[in-house]
C-alpha cells in the first residue's frame, strides 16, 4: 500500500477512536499493514506536526482533525464540497487552488492540515499549525458575471457564524473577522482569479482556529487572536465544516437566484461586533474615530468620522478598525 494512502487510513482510525488509545497492533490490524510499516508511518505522522500524544505502548490524537469521509458524512449540498481534496501541507490553501484552476471545479474544496505560508487580508500572516486548525478554501465558477462578488465574504461569514452556533455565539468584525469573547477565531479571505479579463474563478478561503492551545498562538497576537478550544471546547472541525457548506451552498443559491441581499446582511447587522460603536479607522495614511452606524445593503459599513461629523459608505477592505485598547 502507497505511504499516503496508509498514512490517511492511520489518521482516519485513529480520528474514529478519538479519544482512545490505541495500540500499534490494533491500528495495524485495522489498516491491514505490518506493524514496522505502521510504526514507520506512525514516525512520519509525527514529523509532520500532527497532535499526537502517546501513553505507554498505545497513542491516539490529542484532538479530532479534518477527515474527508467525517465531512461528507454530513453533508446536504449539491455542490459546495461533493469533491474534496485533503493534503497534509501546502503554502496556501488559496495559493494551491489559484495554480492549479483547472483541477478543480465549482464547489471543489481543498483543505490541509497545515499551511506554510497562510495568508490574510491585507498581506498579514495567517498561523495554520497541523491538526489543530482548518484550512480551507472553496472554489467558485459563478455564471453570472454581474453580481457584486465583494459580498461574499460577508454571506460566508453569516453562513460561519450559523455553523459555529452550535458551539458559540460569535460575531463579525467587519469585513471578515470572526469573533468570540473579543479574539479572532476565524478569518476570511476571497480572491478573485481572472484569465485576462475574464473571471476564473472565486476562491474563499477561510481559517478556523479550532484547536490550538494558548503556546500554539504566536506571542505577537495573543491579545487579538484564540481558539475556539481556548474560549469555549474542543470541537469536531469537521462538523464545523459540513455545517458551513450545508448553510453556505443554501444561501449562496439563495442570493444568486433572487439578489437578494438582506437575508444575510441582517446575520452581518444583527450579529456585527462594531455597530453602536465607536472606533479607530485606519489605513497607511491616517487614523481618525469614527461612530459605527452599520451596513448598508450593498453591505459597505457606514460610519460617521467625529471630527467632522462626515458619513461615509465605507466598501473597500483597505481599513484597519481598532478600539481605544487595541483589537476590540
Ligand atoms: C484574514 O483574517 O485576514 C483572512 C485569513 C484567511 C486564512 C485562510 S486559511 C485558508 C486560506 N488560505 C490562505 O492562505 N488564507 C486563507
Amino acid at each position: 500500500m502507497h505511504s499516503s494512502i496508509l498514512k490517511s487510513k492511520l489518521l482516519d482510525y485513529l480520528n474514529k477512536q478519538f479519544p482512545q488509545y490505541v495500540t500499534v497492533d490494533e491500528l495495524s490490524q485495522a489498516c491491514a499493514c505490518s506493524k514496522e510499516f505502521t510504526q514507520v508511518i506512525l514516525n512520519t505522522i509525527i514529523s509532520d506536526g500532527m497532535p499526537l500524544e502517546f501513553s505507554k505502548n498505545t497513542c491516539r490524537l490529542s484532538n479530532p482533525i479534518m477527515s474527508k469521509s467525517a465531512i461528507s458524512a454530513n453533508l446536504h449540498t449539491k455542490y459546495f464540497g461533493q469533491e474534496i481534496l485533503l493534503l497534509q501541507s501546502t503554502p496556501s490553501t488559496n495559493d494551491h487552488i489559484k495554480e492549479n484552476m483547472n483541477q478543480f471545479n465549482h464547489g471543489s474544496l481543498l483543505l490541509a492540515h497545515e499551511q506554510t505560508v497562510g495568508k490574510g487580508r491585507l498581506g498579514r500572516a495567517w498561523s495554520s499549525p497541523a491538526g489543530k486548525t482548518v484550512s480551507m478554501s472553496l472554489l467558485l465558477k459563478p455564471i453570472d458575471q454581474t453580481l457584486d462578488y465583494a459580498l461574499l465574504t460577508q454571506l460566508a461569514a453569516a453562513s460561519m457564524i450559523k455553523a459555529l452556533s452550535h458551539y458559540v455565539a460569535a460575531t463579525i468584525k467587519w469585513p471578515n473577522d470572526i469573533i468570540v469573547k473579543k479574539r479572532k477565531v476565524s478569518g476570511i479571505l476571497t480572491e478573485a482569479e481572472y484569465a485576462g479579463n475574464q473571471l476564473e474563478g472565486i476562491i474563499l478561503g477561510i481559517g478556523i482556529n479550532t484547536n490550538l492551545d494558548y503556546e500554539n498562538i504566536p506571542e505577537d497576537i495573543r491579545d487579538k487572536a484564540s481558539s475556539l478550544k481556548i474560549l469555549s471546547q474542543m470541537v469536531d472541525p469537521n462538523l464545523i465544516i459540513s455545517r458551513f457548506l450545508n448553510y453556505f451552498e443554501h444561501d449562496y443559491q439563495d442570493w444568486i437566484t433572487t439578489h437578494r441581499t438582506e437575508p444575510f446582511l441582517e446575520i452581518c447587522r444583527k450579529h456585527s461586533a462594531l455597530i453602536g460603536q465607536d472606533f479607530w479607522i485606519m489605513t497607511d495614511k491616517e487614523k481618525r474615530k469614527a461612530s459605527i452606524d452599520g451596513l448598508d445593503k450593498e453591505g459597505a459599513l457606514v460610519i460617521t468620522y467625529l471630527d467632522t461629523l462626515e458619513t461615509v459608505h465605507l466598501k473597500s477592505t483597505h481599513y484597519s478598525i481598532r478600539s481605544e485598547t487595541g483589537y476590540l
